[in-house]
């Protein structure tokens, strides 16, 4: 059997408007008619209701790229998990890299708004990796830690709404993924930690994506030998035709 592999794209703070983002999602729209698979498009908050309004299909489902971990209160500027969840959004991506180095999130503050989002209803792709690899391996034990307080709210029943999205932070907006045999060493590695922190099965049972300079070219070779579960993808999944050709290629056609 062919295995199906989720594909998110995380459009960030891109297009810079409205009427931009509709024409993508609505080639987006028009390609995926063709595609078996999971997409999951991310885009910024302002845009998501109007996009998930003018989509009745089941091929494409919506996330938000952040929200804050409360509610509701006088947080100007802030948006909550519930409201990305009212405005049709199913999953939601939490410690994204960008948002570790711009907003300064640390992992407690991850933990917090994990949590948040699976009491929401939302699935939450939880993105973890290294930002520089040292020759001692010691990325390792910081992804470990990372991954330890990240989830550290988060008990064995609400681990079926977590993902693990693995995204070596040096790889992101660059040309180059990793090898796949580096992310399959990772997998394997990252499935080693969340049996540590829960058990074996919730360990089999969580799905790991890799992200960081996803491609056309490249996807084929990641999806052979990388061993994941599906693909975040940031620049290419601006581009319908190759956010479509990656979502083929992820389902094994
Ligand atoms: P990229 O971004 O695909 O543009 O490298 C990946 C990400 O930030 O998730």
């Amino acid at each position: 059997m062919k295995k199906k592999r989720i594909v998110i794209g995380n459009w960030k703070m891109n297009p810079s408007n409205l009427a931009d983002a509709k024409k993508i999602f609505s080639r987006i729209k028009q390609l995926s008619s063709d595609v078996t698979g999971q997409l999951v498009i991310c885009p910024p908050a302002p845009y998501l209701y109007a996009l998930v309004s003018s989509y009745k299909g089941k091929k494409i489902a919506f996330g938000a790229q952040d929200a804050y971990w409360q509610n509701s209160g006088s947080l100007t500027g802030y948006l909550s998990p519930t409201m990305m969840e009212s405005s049709g959004a199913k999953y939601l991506i939490v410690g994204h890299s960008e948002r570790r180095e711009i907003a300064g999130e640390a992992p407690d503050v991850i933990a917090k708004k994990v949590l948040a989002g699976v009491e929401a209803g939302l699935t939450i792709v939880l993105c973890t990796g290294e930002k520089v690899r040292d020759r001692n391996a010691d990325y390792l034990i910081s992804i470990k830690e990372d991954l330890r307080e990240c989830l550290k709210k988060i008990d064995k029943r609400m681990m079926a709404h977590v993902m693990i999205a693995y995204e070596p932070v040096w790889t992101i907006g660059g040309r180059e993924a990793m090898s796949p045999q580096d992310i399959h060493g990772m997998t394997i590695y990252i499935r080693k930690v969340l049996t540590e922190i829960y058990d074996k099965q919730i360990s089999d049972a969580t799905q790991i994506l890799y992200g960081g300079a996803v491609n056309v070219e490249n996807v084929t070779d990641i999806v052979k030998d990388g061993e994941i579960d599906g693909l975040l993808v940031g620049r290419d999944s601006l581009v319908p035709e190759n956010i479509i050709q990656i979502v083929t290629v992820a389902n094994g056609k």
